[in-house]
């Protein structure tokens, strides 16, 4: 039989020394000096016999040993296995692979006695992150606090919400951005929560109630409200100035020129405070949650638009890092997550989109599926 080391396999190298990951396992091996030469021993196809005796020596047993067992959880591939990774980590490659197989099956503690234990010492240990972030040295825009009425059948909302990506010059007035921002991002009330202090309770649902997402606003064309950069703080229900002198060919150049996401009447940068969700939730499926979030907020922000009678889009095609830049916050603490943008649609006469045809007769592609065997089998009555 020949053997080889698996094509792609994902090492950590810690204090604790170094570790490779166990394919589809959310488990790490310790890479002992022993353990190291036989992988780098089986970088090509070789002989299972010849590998053992060249890295054991006179301990080959205990190498054929380590061998079946590094066959048998997958580091060792031998010439019958297959070692192509599905299309999809084809596609991702192994890193975002190992990501998907750390973040799963996180142990939640629902209804677990540990559950009270695990969130005391959280709390106790302190150091909770502010819910809200505020810029206090600078001025500030108060928003209206009296919503537009969303008076649009909930159904006409649904039907209606679609991505726009044309928008006419004419300005949002001040109290239709004001009623996006209130829905799309403030707190509506407020609920005990518990040992984890007040929690806020908005239309958009959050993990944990943790809303770690931040809104910054462009204002471009917005009646009373000056064009620029602003931080919009959810619990003032205010636009705090960043810098004025941000305008659509700033926004442009972070977006690879994508014009729905600039030529709006404004455009709102999201970012997520990751410290808010991993302060309780201590394992790499925290990651996720951040997303799950956004996109609630997304639709959150759409389906208010699409009431008021504005166009959304929303878009994650950004360079990260200079959005970042451009919001002046620490990319490890918060992070560019989605952009939201807003105007006022061209008349379509059905208020959709002006740029959607209806699509030729057409036929789906499919994909025929066989049920899982341990799904019961329907009983006849
Ligand atoms: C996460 C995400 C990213 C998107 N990025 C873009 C984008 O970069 N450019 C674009 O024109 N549309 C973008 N869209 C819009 C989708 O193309 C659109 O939702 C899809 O075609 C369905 O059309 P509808 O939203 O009008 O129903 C994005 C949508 C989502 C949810």
């Amino acid at each position: 039989m020949r053997v080889r080391r698996r094509a792609q396999l994902v090492c950590r190298w810690d204090t604790d020394g170094l570790f490779v990951a166990l394919p589809g396992q959310r488990r790490w091996l310790r890479a002992s000096p022993d353990l190291t030469n036989l992988l780098q021993a089986a970088t090509e196809w070789t002989d299972a016999d010849d590998l053992a005796q060249r890295v054991g020596g006179e301990q080959s047993d205990r190498a054929q040993e380590a061998i079946k067992t590094l066959l048998d959880i997958g580091v060792l591939v031998s010439d019958d296995t297959a070692d192509t990774p599905a299309p999809v980590w084809q596609h991702w490659g192994p890193v975002a692979h190992r990501f998907h197989i750390d973040a799963r099956d996180a142990n939640y503690l629902v209804d677990s006695p540990r559950r009270d234990e695990v969130a005391t010492t959280i709390t106790t240990e302190g150091g909770a992150p502010a819910p809200f972030k505020r810029y206090l040295d600078t001025p500030a825009v108060f928003l209206p606090r009296r919503p537009l009425p969303l008076r649009a059948p909930v159904e006409d909302v649904f039907a209606g919400r679609r991505t726009h990506r044309r928008f006419t010059d004419q300005p949002v007035s001040i109290d239709a951005l004001a009623t996006v921002l209130f829905h799309s991002f403030a707190p509506q009330r407020f609920l005990d929560g518990g040992m984890f202090g007040v929690q806020q309770a908005r239309v958009s649902a959050s993990a944990g109630g943790r809303h770690e997402v931040e809104c910054y606003v462009a204002v471009f064309a917005v009646n009373d409200i000056p064009p620029g950069l602003y931080h919009y703080a959810p619990d003032r229900h205010c636009l705090e100035l960043l810098d004025p002198t941000v305008d659509r060919t700033r926004i442009a150049a972070l977006v690879y020129e994508q014009e729905p996401s600039y030529q709006g009447a404004f455009t709102c940068l999201t970012t997520a405070v990751a410290g808010r969700l991993s302060w309780k939730y201590r394992h790499p499926r925290a990651y996720r949650l951040w997303m799950y979030d956004a996109g609630h907020y997304g639709q959150t922000f759409a389906l208010t638009c699409t009431a008021l009678g504005l166009a959304p889009f929303q878009t994650v095609a950004f360079h990260d890092s200079h959005v970042e830049q451009l919001l002046g916050v620490d990319p490890d603490e918060e992070f560019a997550v989605y952009l939201l943008a807003a105007g006022h649609p061209p008349v379509s006469g059905d208020g959709l989109p002006v740029d959607h045809p209806h699509p030729p007769p057409t036929q789906l592609a499919t994909a025929d599926h066989t049920a899982p065997t341990n799904v019961p089998a329907a009983q006849e009555e």
